[in-house]
């Protein structure tokens, strides 16, 4: 029996790593446990409930405001802790947050293989997206096992000297959560508000987008919104108090873009399928919307999902004023670039990431 446990705490991580749970469950010659640190509070017990997923352990680390510092000492010390009272023969974590990175610090200081789901991303650029590029790349250095979401990431693991043994083609486990979200019937007050406009679903988050680059990407899509009448914008805003506050401070009292609390994962999947634009600084979000057909405008200078890029359906705008004005001006006035975007594109796999990441667990992982 393989004693396994994933740890993730933020949204992201629990929609990509939920599924990959609840495929290890079925194995009968793999336990499995759940830890999360509890990076995200609110926004991380939606997703558990909608997958049905309750952790063994949660490290609960979150504070408003909280430093790089803050997460990465309290994962630490919570992971130790758990990896003292146990032992487990493999750790996953997912990506590129800090809970992902001290995460697999821990395991690895302790001695323990570590598993690096949504292996090989890379912008080759540590301030951009900061401090994510450093977080996976991290990960990558000390993880044993590498899957890696494309054929691309695999290549990349390869050429910075990962054994080749150790890197598997999965596909994204993003994809296989898609699957169990998305429904043909659904009905939101975001939809009624949109009554018969086209929808953009905004969001930003980014730490190297707070401040001032927020505030210019705001007024840029107010600006460009307030000369096209027949577009609108839902946008769920993330609880960080230096995102709230620019959001309402531009936003506030404009009636093309509607402001809401982040929507649960069910919700903004369903949203986002029936958008017209996706408008983001988010990594994930630039795998799900091409698997739409919904094209998205990527408010960053770089990517670590290029493979969006080049089947067409995202492109990078940018986060200053003028760079978001240009581009969103440039698909809403133009059909011809706006329907060669507008195209249903998946590199991120066939919704079978999980199956292949849980069966080279079970059979494979030992022989390395
Ligand atoms: C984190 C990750 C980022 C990922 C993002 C996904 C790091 C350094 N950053 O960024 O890679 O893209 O999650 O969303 O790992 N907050 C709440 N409730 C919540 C979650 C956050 O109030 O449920 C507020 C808190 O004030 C918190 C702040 O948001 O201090 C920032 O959260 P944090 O996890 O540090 O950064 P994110 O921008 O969410
Ligand atoms: N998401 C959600 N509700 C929201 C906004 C996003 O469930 O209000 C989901 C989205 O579908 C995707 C993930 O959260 O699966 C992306 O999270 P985020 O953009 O915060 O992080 P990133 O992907 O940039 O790390």
């Amino acid at each position: 029996m393989k004693n396994i446990m994933l740890v993730f705490g933020t949204r992201p991580e629990a929609v990509k790593m939920c599924p990959l749970a609840l495929e290890l469950m079925k194995r009968p010659s793999v336990r499995v446990k759940v830890c999360v640190t509890g990076q995200h509070r609110e926004m991380l017990s939606p997703v558990l409930s909608f997958f049905g997923i309750e952790p063994d352990a949660d490290l609960s680390v979150m504070t408003e405001g909280q430093t790089l510092f803050d997460i990465t000492e309290k994962v630490m010390r919570g992971m130790r802790s758990i990896l003292e009272k146990e032992k487990y023969d493999l750790v996953l974590v997912h990506g590129d947050t800090t809970t992902a990175f001290a995460a697999a610090l821990s395991a690895f200081y302790m001695g323990v293989p570590v598993g690096h789901v949504e292996a090989g991303l890379r912008t080759y650029d540590i301030s951009s997206p900061y401090p994510e590029e450093f977080n996976r790349t991290a990960v990558d250095s000390l993880s044993l096992y590498h899957f890696a979401p494309t054929e691309l990431s695999a290549r990349r693991l390869v050429s910075e000297g990962r054994q080749e043994a150790g890197v598997f083609i999965t596909g994204n486990t993003v994809i296989d959560a898609l699957k169990t979200t998305v429904k043909e019937s659904f009905s939101h007050p975001a939809l009624d508000f949109a009554g018969g406009r086209k929808m953009i679903l905004l969001t930003a988050h980014r730490r190297e987008n707070l401040g001032a680059p927020m505030r210019e990407m705001f007024a840029a899509i107010k600006e460009v919104l307030s000369s096209h009448p027949d577009i609108c914008a839902i946008y769920p805003v993330h609880p960080n108090p230096a995102v709230k506050k620019a959001a309402h401070e531009v936003f506030g009292g404009f009636e093309q873009v509607k402001l809401s609390e982040p929507l649960d994962v069910f919700e903004f999947h369903n949203i986002l399928a029936r958008s017209y634009i996706a408008l983001t600084d988010s990594g994930g979000i630039q795998e799900e919307a091409p698997a739409f057909g919904v094209p998205v405008l990527v408010m960053r200078n770089t990517t670590e999902r290029p493979e969006a890029v080049n089947s067409g359906t995202a492109t990078l705008v940018g986060n200053t004023f003028e760079s978001v004005r240009r581009g969103l001006s440039n698909i809403l006035d133009n059909g011809s670039v706006y329907s060669a975007m507008a195209h249903a594109a998946n590199p991120y796999g066939d919704g079978k990431a999980c199956i292949r990441i849980a069966d080279i667990i079970e059979k494979g992982y030992t022989e390395i």
